[in-house]
């Protein structure tokens, strides 16, 4: 499982400590990467104690996890989620970068429509500003497009090289990832809303006012409410 590091107890413990906020009868979002992948993990442990909830993954990763931990599983056409369990390479205030495991895309989709997002995040992963490069996801044909307004918006776009295959990453849904590095992002709003309407971006990883609660793995799990 791809991690972006940071300390696995930390991670363990804001994991389980979202885990215990779900309900019987709710349907959850699962989010990936490893911290998510905790919550998972506890939620399959909860279904085996008799617990009613069904998840939704927003990858591949997360989908195989949660069928090895037996969590059942459902859609969006079936059903909405009652909240959202999911990582962030990046956390400030509410506010997030996402898709180190390029999966933002759909990460995006499931947290959105959830009522509620819980992220869960190590202490490494708190920032005072969000200054981590932004991934972006976009149509194979776009990049060179994309590239070039990324840079006219003055960041520095760097195609995802894959580690154990020649060329890109290619993400889930066959796209590639654009890793734009922006330095301190004074305004995530506006960020994000101008590398929505760049044509060819399907999905970038800021999370502007979508997360509810912070899980932050401390010693003692602190949680920030909105
Ligand atoms: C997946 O694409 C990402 O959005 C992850 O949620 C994020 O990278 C956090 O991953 P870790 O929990 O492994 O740090």
């Amino acid at each position: 499982m791809k991690t972006s590091g940071g300390d696995d107890g930390a991670k363990r413990r804001a994991g389980e400590s979202a885990a215990d906020r779900i309900e019987d009868g709710q349907v959850v979002g699962l989010g990936t990467g490893s911290t998510a992948a905790h919550a998972i993990r506890a939620l399959g442990r909860a279904v085996d104690a008799g617990a009613d909830v069904e998840g939704i993954p927003t990858s591949y990763q997360s989908r195989q996890l949660a069928r090895e931990c037996g969590v059942p599983l459902t859609t969006l056409e079936e059903a909405t989620p009652d909240v959202a369990i999911d990582g962030a390479d990046q956390v400030a205030g509410f506010d997030c970068v996402k898709g180190g495991g390029a999966a933002h895309a759909r990460e995006k989709v499931v947290d959105a429509a959830a009522d509620r997002l819980l992220l869960v995040v190590d202490p490494s992963k708190e920032s005072g500003i969000l200054d981590h490069p932004v991934p972006v996801e976009v149509l194979p044909d776009a990049t060179p497009t994309v590239r070039d307004s990324v840079a006219d918006l003055g960041g520095e776009p760097t195609l995802r090289a894959a580690e154990r295959k020649d060329g890109p990453v290619v993400t889930d849904n066959g796209n590639l990832v654009l890793d734009c590095a922006f330095g301190a992002i004074e305004d995530p709003s506006e960020l994000a809303a101008t590398l929505s309407a760049v044509p060819g971006v399907v999905e970038h990883g800021l999370f502007v006012e979508l997360a509810d609660e912070v899980h932050v793995g401390a010693e003692s799990v602190e949680v920030r409410t909105r």
